[in-house]
């Protein structure tokens, strides 16, 4: 996707509260810029458009899709919306960079991944920590045997009340709620950590203001692991997990996103007590946005995304038994 002399010109659809840090991150990205930006109304995308210093406001989503000026997308709606305007932007020739989650279901990931694929576009999901190079480092740890054999993954992810008025968050039509919102960060994590999809799952959520505010689940993994992931919105913030092994556990305390002014971070322990502290560098949305732009086969990252559905499917169905034990689909040919 990427030609040395020129840049991918991205659009930006929506003006949420994740934009701003996202448009920096691309505005700051080599062969990346911004061109235009789109809101439901002319006066908010100007707004924006001056705030962020983008050329152009569009009026409407559908008009930056048409867009002379405009290679590729970022999509910062509400979860619901993800999947008609990922599809839409790439029925337009666009790559697409949709954020987490990339949509409400499995079916609808999929959907957005054919659709992508037949147009000859690319396509990620913002879930930038999928990124950084320390997670190739938990890879590496993880699959080098210094953990021993891998037992449990922990994951645990919550931000205290994080609403604002109107926030969809707080509307289950738009995809709100704490399954989708956070639930997609911790099972991801075990997605990762253990290299595959969990064999069933069972799971229970606190239901207040008609969405889900507190998740807990328990996930049976291949080879005998187990998993558990506690996200909500009642508890202070946390972006921690723990993959335990028989010698020795790797922790990490902001796996989603690193603390502010502190480095991304994390601690293996040993069974002596024994800490080996890691520190490392780098912005992870860059680095994701350069991913996207580059050449590089996509595919490892996309199917961590629509796993990740398939997990967060079988969270909702094995909700909607009351907390029962529901095996994990998989995809034939996956
Ligand atoms: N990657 C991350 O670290 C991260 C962090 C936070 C959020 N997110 C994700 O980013 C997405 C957006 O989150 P946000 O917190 O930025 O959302 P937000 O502040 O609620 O903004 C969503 C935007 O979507 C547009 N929109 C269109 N129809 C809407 C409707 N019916 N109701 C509300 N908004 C509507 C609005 O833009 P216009 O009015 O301009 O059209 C609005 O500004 C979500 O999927 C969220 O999970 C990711």
């Amino acid at each position: 996707m990427s030609d040395e002399d020129s840049n991918i010109r991205f659009g930006v659809v929506g003006t949420g509260r994740i934009t701003r840090r996202l448009v920096a991150d691309l505005q700051s990205t080599d062969h990346v810029e911004v061109t235009a930006i789109a809101s439901r109304t002319q006066e908010r995308a100007q707004w924006y458009a001056d705030q962020y210093g983008i050329a152009s406001a569009v009026k409407g989503y559908q008009g930056l899709l048409q867009r002379e000026d405009v290679d590729a997308v970022y999509i910062s709606l509400p979860p619901s919306m993800h999947a008609e305007w990922a599809i839409a932007a790439a029925e337009h020739g666009l790559h697409v960079l949709c954020e987490k989650p990339l949509a409400i279901s499995a079916e609808q990931a999929v959907s957005i991944d054919e659709v992508c694929c037949s147009q000859g576009v690319r396509w990620l999901d913002a879930t930038g920590w999928l990124h950084h190079p320390r997670t190739a480092s938990f890879r590496d740890w993880i699959g080098d045997g210094r953990l021993g054999e891998i037992g449990h993954v922990s994951a645990a992810v919550s931000f205290y009340q994080p609403f604002q008025s109107g926030d969809h968050r707080l509307d289950a039509t738009l995809g709100g709620g704490c399954v989708l919102d956070l639930g997609w960060y911790a099972c991801g994590l075990v997605r990762f950590a253990c290299d595959d999809l969990p064999l069933e799952v069972s799971a229970d959520v606190l239901v207040r203001e008609g969405v889900s505010q507190r998740l807990t689940a328990m996930f049976w993994m291949p080879d005998g692991v187990t998993a558990t992931i506690s996200c909500g919105y009642d508890t202070a913030t946390r972006k921690w997990f723990e993959v335990a092994g028989s010698n020795a556990s790797l922790v990490c305390d902001d796996f989603t996103r690193p603390w502010a002014e502190r480095p991304p971070r994390c601690w293996i322990h040993d069974a002596s007590g024994k800490v080996e502290s890691h520190t490392f560098e780098g912005s992870q949305e860059r680095l994701m946005i350069a991913r996207l732009a580059s050449g590089e086969c996509l595919k490892p990252w996309q199917q961590i995304a629509i796993d990740t559905h398939l997990i967060l499917d079988a969270i909702h169905e094995s909700v909607t038994m009351g907390g029962g034990r529901v095996p994990v689909l998989r995809r034939a040919g996956m």
